[in-house]
């Protein structure tokens, strides 16, 4: 156990609830909740900002040793992340973003910046990390690793459901695509690709509900604190 308690690491595919699983457990158990993918996605918003393009290795790493992350810890129990100052809010969220962040994740020394400040936040423990490589990178000595995943399907089809709860536009087999095309891309990559610790315990999503994951994960680390 680390001074603020233990370090959580739940990884997996885009669209498995991994978020919304990671902060109702954080706030379960009274830690930090961070999700990584939000700082690629700060990285690709202001690639994208700048006009810079997402495969020019050395721009993208500039810009990556520039930004200073700072993290807020609400009493949802998330740690809000300002960029430069600045909280970006739902405009990391956006699709596009979403999939350039999935293009300049692919940038070796850019990750080597954003995993140092990720081992910085949840070196003490008491913190949910979610992302892709939290198990397998950028704690593999992590106390408890979980992988999500569901089929692309039944991602595809939640993430349309959600777009049209909040009154957007949703066209399912775009959003198949890209999420197939995300998939690939995280999985395929040289660097820290997407794949389950070797001891993660997996958590296939596709047949249960957000509360039944949550349930699930709650009941393994109280397993593991016992
Ligand atoms: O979890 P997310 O959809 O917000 O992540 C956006 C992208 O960031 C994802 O396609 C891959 C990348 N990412 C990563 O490479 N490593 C992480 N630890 C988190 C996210």
């Amino acid at each position: 156990m680390r001074a603020n308690g233990l370090l959580i690491a739940i990884d997996g595919t885009a669209g498995t609830g991994k978020s919304s699983v990671g902060l109702a457990v954080a706030a379960k158990l009274g830690y930090g909740f961070l999700s990584t993918g939000e700082m690629y996605r700060a990285l690709a918003y202001k690639v994208f900002e700048k006009g810079i393009d997402p495969a020019s290795h050395d721009e993208v790493l500039a810009l990556a040793q520039n930004l200073k992350f700072t993290f807020e810890r609400q009493p949802s129990s998330a740690l809000k992340m300002f960029v430069d100052g600045e909280f970006l809010g739902p405009k990391l969220h956006l699709e596009e973003v979403g999939n350039v962040a999935s293009k300049v994740s692919t940038n070796k020394e850019a990750r080597a910046v954003l995993t140092r400040r990720q081992r910085e936040v949840g070196q003490n423990g008491g913190v949910v990390m979610e992302g892709r490589d939290i198990g397998t990178v950028v704690f593999p000595d992590a106390d408890i690793k979980f992988y999500l995943d569901a089929s692309a399907e039944e991602r595809a089809k939640r993430r349309v459901k959600q777009l049209q709860e909040a009154g957007k536009a949703a066209d399912y087999d775009a959003i198949l695509a890209l999420i197939k095309e995300r998939d690939w891309r995280d999985s395929h990559r040289a660097v820290a690709p997407l794949k389950p610790a070797e001891d993660a315990v997996v958590v296939d999503t596709s047949r249960l509900n957000m509360q039944q994951v949550i349930d699930f994960v709650t009941e393994k680390i109280s397993q593991y604190a016992s």
